[in-house]
């Protein structure tokens, strides 16, 4: 009989690679907690109106990519992000009621249906952040603060992140009208796509990747228009502002005019962290401010800002981390006494592993170094003398002590 398999753009994650899952979770747990950050879950499908007022109707991901179906005359949508989701519990709970800012945090699974790629699914999970009450740029750079010190506690550090800012509605429709008067001699040129953003979303013009286009915005009057600082007096001071927090807390950054963002909510800053060692699919993390959302939605006028990060993106970034190996290996041909001292060092906190076959003793060794950070080897003589040996599995040092003493030696 054929076996039925995983669907395309979708991945199971196998237990070998749970403890880096289990180490991003928790880090991200630990990490904005420290900011006074809560864990929010909100479920996996939400009405497709949701997505359609939040996220916009002229994106890619509401008008291409999203799951949607039909339920009891419903029209429902599993997420494909979850700022929407979000906001929409924020406002029903009355969240704008508790003391500015309101801080959640969230991880989970996404939905997108595009084409899929290395380090793009269809079924994805992301972890994220979303704090509301705020419109000051302390807000701006404690989020992006939350996002690199994130990173840095996953051992991500060589990142770039990219900050720009795409104004508040009045001035982006300004830039609008004069990138549209730059761009309308090509406008047959470019692709069917981009034809569509000029009318409905020419921001997202800038981020096409079809050659073509990109070439048409590279030309020096289009440019012209780009690197403008069009932005008005306050939206620049909050920029300038936001530039300022960074420089003081040595985050290191650049101003991409480029950086528009896939999804409508935003307004004044966006920001992206991208790795040179993803191919094309670089971005671990986008983000921005989404002063409007919460009011387009029937909230309160309640400004906010978060980000997201991609985690498969993440794992395939940690890789094989040292501390994801198990801290002991017992090594020893007298079960019970391998037994006992194994729930002795996992009652005491730390992470151990027996052989339960009871291959020989080179066998364990084997298994030991490819598994484990420490073997502890109690042979015949160190049996005979209630004695275990240390080695340490990656200088291959070793010291023989008392039993009664592994677990301070270990400690
Ligand atoms: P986004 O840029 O669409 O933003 O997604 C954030 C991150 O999710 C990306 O940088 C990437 O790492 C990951 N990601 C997106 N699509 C895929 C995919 N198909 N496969 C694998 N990873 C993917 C948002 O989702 C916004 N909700 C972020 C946000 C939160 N803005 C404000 N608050």
């Amino acid at each position: 009989m054929a076996i039925i398999k995983v669907q395309k753009g979708t991945k199971d994650i196998l237990p070998e690679e749970m403890p880096i899952w289990h180490f991003m979770e928790d880090t991200a747990n630990k990490i904005f907690t420290k900011y006074g950050a809560k864990e929010i879950r909100t479920p996996i499908f939400e009405a497709t109106e949701l997505f359609a007022r939040g996220v916009g109707d002229t994106t890619d991901i509401v008008n291409k990519e999203m799951y949607t179906f039909e339920k009891s005359e419903r029209s429902l949508t599993l997420r494909p992000e979850n700022t929407a989701g979000v906001v929409r519990s924020f406002i029903e709970n009355g969240m704008h009621r508790l003391s500015a800012p309101v801080k959640l945090w969230y991880k989970g699974p996404m939905f997108r249906y595009e084409r899929p790629q290395a380090g793009r699914q269809r079924q994805f999970h992301q972890v994220g952040v979303e704090v509301f009450g705020i419109s000051q740029p302390t807000a701006d750079s404690e989020v992006i603060l939350m996002a690199v010190n994130y990173l840095s506690a996953l051992g991500l550090n060589d990142l770039n992140v990219e900050i720009n800012s795409l104004g508040c509605p009045k001035c982006r429709e300004v830039f609008k009208t004069k990138l549209k008067e730059a761009i309308k001699p090509y406008l047959s040129e470019l692709c069917p796509d981009c034809q569509t953003r000029y009318e409905k979303n020419p921001l997202r013009l800038l981020d096409c990747k079809v050659p073509e286009c990109k070439e048409i915005y590279g030309k020096p009057e289009i440019q012209k228009v780009i690197q403008s600082d069009y932005i008005c007096e306050d939206c620049a001071q909050h920029f300038n502002e936001l530039k300022g927090y960074l420089d003081n807390l040595g985050i290191k950054y650049s101003v991409n005019k480029l950086l528009v963002r896939g999804l409508d909510y935003y307004n004044r800053t966006v920001f992206e962290i991208t790795s040179n060692n993803l191919g094309s699919q670089n971005a671990v993390c986008g983000g921005g401010r989404y002063d409007s959302l919460v009011k387009n939605l029937g909230g309160e006028d309640v400004p906010a800002i978060g980000f997201a990060m991609g985690m498969e993106r993440l794992a395939s970034l940690i890789g094989q981390r040292e501390d994801v190996k198990t801290t002991a290996f017992v090594v020893c041909n007298d079960s019970l006494q391998g037994i006992k001292l194994t729930e002795e060092l996992r009652k005491n906190g730390i992470t151990a592993e027996f052989d339960l076959t009871n291959k020989k003793f080179v066998k364990q060794l084997e298994k030991a170094s490819k598994t484990a950070k420490y073997a502890l080897i109690i042979g015949e003589d160190e049996l005979a003398a209630d004695k275990v040996t240390i080695k340490n599995l990656e200088t291959s040092e070793q010291k023989t002590v008392n039993r009664i003493d592994v677990l301070k030696e270990l400690a």
